[in-house]
């Protein structure tokens, strides 16, 4: 059920220039997360920003009554909540949407820049079920590959970087690992376009795949359809009905 909350700041991590982890603590009740649902956290300290943001929720300690976020500084609601303190109170709601399938016995998720995010509480729960997936992450240079290590005990890992500083040199879909027939579910989550690649190749080799959108949002609760995407099944809005969708729903988004 959807909750809203004044969260505590727990710790907070700049993880080099781009990005920054946010610890919140809550007496809530957090077992009911699942992987790939999303926050909407209110922004405050500047009269710009009159929105919510949407972010994943990267991690879930349930026994702590944690969840954790990994946040791309990327405008000017993320430069704002990139100066919150340790101590310092944040508004959320939460958890909404749509989270990914966990039901995979060989599952490859990709991650690409702050898509990364809602993979290490999927590949967690992938471990509790006895699942080990192979993690696949790429970007630009190695930089843009935050959080990296909280990924190792969790799957198999490997990296795809454009200008080969981490993993293989090139783009994560002429990465090794990436034969999407070996696998029995895709789920990614990043740019578009390498969502839109991945799912084209998972489709052609008739492999289920996942894909998380990351459109523009407002209410984050299906009230203001400003993120509709239109599927096949029709416009659907990307905060309650997704933003995980089964690609085979994409054709007309995939192109
Ligand atoms: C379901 C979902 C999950 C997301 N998870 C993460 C995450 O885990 N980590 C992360 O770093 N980012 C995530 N994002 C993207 C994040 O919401 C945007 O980067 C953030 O809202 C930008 O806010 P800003 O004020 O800093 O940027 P702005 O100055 O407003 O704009 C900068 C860029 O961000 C995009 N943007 C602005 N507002 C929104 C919005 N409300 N929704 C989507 N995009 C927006 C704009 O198109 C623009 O390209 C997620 C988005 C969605 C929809
Ligand atoms: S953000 Fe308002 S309907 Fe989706």
């Amino acid at each position: 059920m959807k909750q809203i909350a004044d969260f505590t700041i727990a710790k907070r991590e700049q993880l080099g220039e781009h990005y920054f982890t946010l610890t919140l603590q809550h007496p809530g009740n957090m077992e009911t997360i699942l992987p790939g649902q999303f926050v909407e956290i209110e922004v405050k300290g500047t009269r710009e920003v009159m929105l919510r943001r949407p972010i994943s929720i990267h991690d879930v300690d349930a026994e702590k009554g944690t969840m954790t976020l990994l946040i791309q500084i990327v405008g000017k609601g993320t430069r704002q909540l990139a100066t919150l303190k340790e101590g310092d109170k944040l508004n959320v709601i939460y958890p909404l949407g749509h989270g990914f399938a966990t039901d995979a016995k060989n599952p490859l998720l990709v991650g690409g820049g702050a898509g990364i995010a809602p993979l290490l509480h999927l590949a967690k729960c992938y471990n509790e079920k006895g699942v080990r997936p192979t993690i696949l992450l790429g970007g630009r240079n190695a930089n843009l590959i935050p959080v990296r290590d909280a990924f190792k005990p969790f799957g198999t890992l490997a990296f795809a970087t454009e200008d080969g500083s981490l993993g293989e040199k090139g783009l994560v879909t002429q990465h090794s690992l990436f034969q999407v027939s070996n696998y029995d579910l895709i789920q990614t989550c990043g740019p578009t376009p390498m969502m839109k690649a991945i799912a084209r190749e998972a489709l052609k080799a008739d492999v289920r795949c996942e894909v998380s959108l990351e459109n523009m949002m407002a209410c984050g609760i299906g009230a203001c359809l400003c993120c509709v995407c239109d599927t096949d099944e029709g416009h659907k809005c990307v905060c309650k009905e997704g933003p995980v969708f089964d690609a085979r729903k994409l054709t007309k988004w995939i192109g």
